[in-house]
């Protein structure tokens, strides 16, 4: 089906806005017709870089009737904020990962789409990548048989390297709580659990434990406070039943274990990094010794962010739910914040959240062309 174009903004005109202006130029579902930022000349750079119609400042895009959805790529301690804003413009909105730092700002958003009838969504998008249909098509075919369980591994860094004294990047993450939006495990978290939940479902109870390895990390050439835990250990029981470890850590030399792997009764899937849309998957079934390398036959294996609006606004368009929604956002942002929370108050804790696992990808899609 052949639909007309969406007219998208941005909000936030940072570093990762030139990824999603590059991919906009590709996809056939929305055109960006405005960027903003509170730094007007910030906006007017990325406009000039990429041949966007408006520059304006972050009023005059709410209050622009051309746009109909935002995408929100703002510094993640103002994505509560910035998010509700544009719903009660009345405008759809894309949120960059995490949805929200806090559990309540996260919450607001769904609420309130919920009352003025708009749709939110969430980042990240890899889940939309070759690597990861094929994944979830091995899961889906029975090739695995009942998911048992799964590994998941968030280190920082796949080489060694000493800590913290060279670790400026990550620090920045680790030393304010706001500041940093929530830790490294709200900044990089999102993407290995919209990854699992994509593969086996939405998580029913949580539990861990939270250590912060270093009580100061350089960053910016100061000795500053760290603020949040580095070093999370959490077990998830899903919904359908499968149990997993998920390690979310800024304190360990790269370790060589695989990112994500997803056990079921007959066999054995190794992942990709979620990080990355393609990637060679292996399968272990019962009767091999070796892992074997599975055929992926999905497009999207390159940088394909911003295929999540394009579903988004596709799916608006369609009348049928978007595939990187925001129940699933939210899900992941009160899983994260219910396994910190299990850890301080030493317990089990089910959660309130959950979500659809997102509908798969047809086979063969060629990149930038979600029409239907
Ligand atoms: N940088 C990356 O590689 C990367 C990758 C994936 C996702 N993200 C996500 O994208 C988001 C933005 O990241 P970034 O690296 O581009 O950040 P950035 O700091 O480079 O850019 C953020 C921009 O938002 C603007 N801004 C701040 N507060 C604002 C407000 N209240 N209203 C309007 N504009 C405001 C800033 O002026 C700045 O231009 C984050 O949520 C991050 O998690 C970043």
């Amino acid at each position: 089906m052949s639909i007309t174009p969406a007219k998208v903004g941005i909000i936030g005109c940072g570093t990762i806005s030139a990824a999603y202006l590059k991919n906009s130029k590709q996809f056939t579902a929305f055109d960006v017709v405005a960027v903003a930022d509170t730094r007007l000349e910030a906006a007017k750079a990325r406009a000039d870089e990429f041949d966007v119609p408006k520059a304006l400042g972050v009023e005059e895009i709410l209050a622009d009737p051309e746009v109909e959805l935002i995408i929100n790529l703002t510094p993640h301690r103002v994505h509560g904020k910035v998010g509700l804003a544009v719903l009660e413009a009345g405008k759809h909105v894309y949120n960059e990962k995490p949805l929200a730092v806090m559990r309540d700002d996260a919450r607001a958003l769904i609420d309130t789409a919920a009352r003025k009838g708009l749709r939110v969504g969430g980042a990240p998008d890899t889940f939309f990548g070759g690597a990861w249909q094929t994944a979830r098509k091995v899961i889906d075919d029975g090739l695995i048989g009942d998911p048992v369980g799964a590994f998941i591994n968030l280190h920082a860094r796949a080489t060694p390297r000493p800590r913290p004294q060279d670790d400026g990047y990550l620090s920045f993450y680790l030393t304010d709580f706001l500041e940093y939006g929530g830790g490294w495990a709200f900044d990089r978290g999102p993407y290995y659990l919209n990854a699992t939940i994509n593969l086996i479902g939405p998580i029913r109870r949580v539990t861990g434990s939270a250590r912060a390895t270093w009580k100061e990390r350089e960053h910016g050439g100061q000795l500053r406070q760290v603020n949040a835990p580095s070093h999370v250990a959490g077990l998830l029981d899903f919904a359908d039943g499968a149990v997993a470890q998920f390690l979310m850590t800024a304190d360990v030399y790269g370790t060589g274990l695989p990112h994500i792997e997803i056990y079921g009764s007959t066999g054995s899937l190794r992942c990709i990094d979620p990080n990355n849309f393609g990637g060679q998957l292996y399968l272990r079934k019962a009767d091999s010794p070796e892992l074997v390398p599975v055929e992926n036959q999905f497009g999207y294996n390159g940088n394909s962010r911003g295929v999540g609006v394009a579903d988004m606004v596709t799916a608006i368009r369609c009348g049928r739910p978007h595939r990187a929604s925001g129940e699933m956002a939210y899900h992941v942002v009160d899983t994260i914040t219910a396994i910190h929370e299990a850890s301080a108050e030493n317990r089990h804790i089910t959660l309130q959240s959950t979500c659809q696992r997102p509908a798969p990808l047809p086979l063969g899609l060629a990149d930038w062309t979600i029409d239907d």
